[in-house]
């Protein structure tokens, strides 16, 4: 791995990171480690945590697999209590763990606007609720909310993941407010289109993704752009900075106009008609 911040930058520090199996939520993982922070992983599946953990151990770090839901407090307590147990105190929360299905909004129910919702908003609240009471509010820390570039651009085809999205930048910039008191930073990352295994599973040809993409620095994100800047402002580099939200897009919401939409639109609706055929 390229080696971006000091080794010891992290030292002695405990970092849960969410949906560290994949994508972003593994490179800032293993990077963090890399930094001599101890991690635990929090994921629904057991198996891609635990690859995570072999890395971070193949590199000579410190990893803990603690495998539980966002969306359900019991699993999130049970993590709370085996971090507790396994490390004694937890330094910094990224609230990466999340996702969503691309549709029209006239296509969106209400039953899976909530659950988008239930995911991306209610689930980060809940995760960081627990962690300051558990581990924060008596001795400080630091969160960061891996969010989306919804409040410059209209991101179509995801109405419901953007209200989620726009609702913890709201929440995380009020708690920075609430919680500066405690000594407890919080920060949102706004990732625009990075190369993660998510893409895969939109009904968008994997080429499209790059020739839709409109990010000025002409290619599309890598997990580790987002990690290196989680870990700017998780850690001691990001001292005397709460409250921001910060973007990871290469300029992508630059573009008033943002032409890609009429892109998306058209996949989305090639996928909607390919699905009604293939129904009769
Ligand atoms: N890739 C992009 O272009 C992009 C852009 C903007 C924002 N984002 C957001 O950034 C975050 C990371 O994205 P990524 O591309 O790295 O996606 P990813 O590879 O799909 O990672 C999401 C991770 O979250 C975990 N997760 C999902 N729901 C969970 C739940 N209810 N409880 C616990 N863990 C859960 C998943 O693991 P399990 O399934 O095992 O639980 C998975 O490891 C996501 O919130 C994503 O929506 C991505």
């Amino acid at each position: 791995m390229e080696r971006r911040f000091a080794p010891d930058l992290m030292a002695g520090q405990v970092a849960l990171v969410t949906g560290s199996g994949s994508g972003m939520g593994r490179a800032t993982a293993l990077e963090m480690a890399a930094c001599g922070a101890s991690l635990s992983l929090f994921g629904r599946r057991r198996e891609p945590l635990e690859e995570t953990a072999a890395m971070i151990r193949d590199g000579g770090g410190t990893a803990f697999v603690v495998s539980g839901d966002i969306r359900d407090e019991q699993s999130i307590d049970a993590a709370m209590d085996a971090i507790g147990a396994e490390y004694g105190r937890l330094d910094v929360l990224v609230n990466n763990a999340g996702g969503q299905y691309i549709s029209a909004a006239r296509d969106i129910t209400n039953k899976g606007f909530e659950a988008v919702i239930r995911n991306n908003l209610i689930g980060s609240w809940q995760m960081t609720r627990a962690v300051a009471h558990r581990f924060m509010f008596e001795r400080g820390g630091s969160i960061v909310f891996v969010t989306a570039v919804s409040a410059r651009t209209a991101l179509t085809g995801f109405a419901h993941t953007v209200a989620a999205r726009a609702g913890v930048t709201g929440m995380m910039r009020t708690l920075a407010a609430e919680w500066g008191a405690y000594g407890i930073r919080l920060n949102a990352v706004a990732p625009g289109t990075i190369r993660t295994e998510a893409l895969g599973r939109y009904p968008i040809p994997p080429e499209k993704w790059s020739e839709m993409n409109r990010s000025v620095l002409n290619r599309l994100g890598r997990p580790e752009d987002v990690a290196g800047t989680i870990i700017f402002l998780a850690s001691k580099l990001g001292d005397f900075i709460t409250g921001e939200d910060w973007y990871v897009d290469g300029g992508e919401t630059l573009h008033l106009g943002h032409d890609a939409r009429d892109m998306i639109n058209a996949e989305m609706f090639a996928a909607r008609e390919r699905a009604q055929d293939r129904r009769g």
